[in-house]
């Protein structure tokens, strides 16, 4: 029997495939098609240290190669989190990996520092894509300086470790991980979704500004870890458009040690059990051992 399970930070995964954040709401939402158990890890929609309304609708656009969203960081806040969905998790022995934000430097840290360790948290993944609205909106995950600073102030906080979920909004990508990874961060997600907006030619208006997803931003999150893979040593989690098995392996190729499946599931919501299933029937009929082998074997 082939093994699915991958190791992260000490821990084994049953296998190498999540969700993306806010892609399987808390957890519950999904459990009447499929046990959110099936899952390497469950990430949670990003929490907040205040509980936070959100966007008006239009919410979600869909896109001829993508979806827009523009959810505007709605959560129930991390203490509502844990006291009532947290214990689903518990129950089923679930791995969970908590993105978590802030609108300031102080919220990030507060937030952080608000989450006790459990052995069923795998990492705290910071979403880097937020505005600063101290520094005039612009977003912590586009200045190197930002992102080391922040890092460094919230690995001082926790033992948990930290993965940096960084935004395909920039040209120096390589410069702002490895201004994450000088600041002392575990591993990496590649990548948020890409800024971008629709045109009602009807209204002579924009009915929605929001991140793009689905498979217009593979071959770019591909290239990320592709590249980040080759320089710098710790774990990345690939995200960008993933509808299938193959999709998956071709970032577990490029560097990925898991994968994060999330337009797809608005596609098809049993697409996160069929990628685990096909990915199982690829290493028997491959008669490779372990998933785990494949990690980066595209670069040679
Ligand atoms: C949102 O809640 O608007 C999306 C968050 C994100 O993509 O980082």
């Amino acid at each position: 029997m082939a093994s699915m399970s991958v190791k992260l930070f000490g821990k084994n995964l049953r296998n190498p495939v999540m969700n993306a954040s806010g892609t399987l709401g808390y957890g519950e939402e999904i459990e009447p098609l499929w046990g959110i158990e099936n899952l390497g890890a469950y990430v949670t929609k990003g929490l907040s240290l205040n509980p936070h309304n959100g966007n008006p609708t239009p919410r979600v656009w869909e896109e001829r190669q993508g979806l827009i969203n523009s959810i505007g960081l709605q959560n129930v806040g991390v203490d509502r989190f844990f006291n009532e969905y947290f214990p689903l998790f518990k129950k089923k022995k679930t791995p969970i990996i908590v993105n978590f934000f802030g609108f300031t430097e102080e919220e990030y840290v507060a937030c952080a520092r608000r989450i006790k360790p459990d052995n069923l948290i795998i990492a705290l993944e910071m979403n880097l894509s937020c505005p600063n609205v101290k520094q005039g909106g612009i977003s912590f995950g586009k200045d190197p300086e930002m992102v080391y600073k922040i890092v460094k102030e919230v690995k001082a906080v926790t033992r948990i470790p930290i993965i940096a979920k960084l935004t395909p909004e920039v040209r120096n990508l390589r410069e702002i991980a490895g201004a994450a990874y000088d600041a002392g961060v575990d591993g990496f997600t590649l990548l948020n979704t890409m800024p971008s907006l629709v045109v009602d030619i009807e209204k002579c208006s924009v009915p929605i500004r929001g991140g793009l997803s689905g498979p217009v931003l593979r071959p770019i999150a591909l290239k990320a870890v592709y590249e980040i893979f080759s320089s710098l040593h710790v774990p990345i989690l690939g995200s960008g458009g993933i509808m299938n098995y193959s999709d998956a392996l071709s970032f577990i190729m490029a560097g990925a040690c898991a994968v994060q499946v999330g337009t797809a599931t608005f596609v098809d919501p049993y697409t996160i059990p069929k990628i685990i299933q096909e990915l199982k029937n690829y290493l028997e009929q491959l008669r490779c051992p372990r998933i785990s082998d494949l990690t980066g074997v595209a670069h040679g």
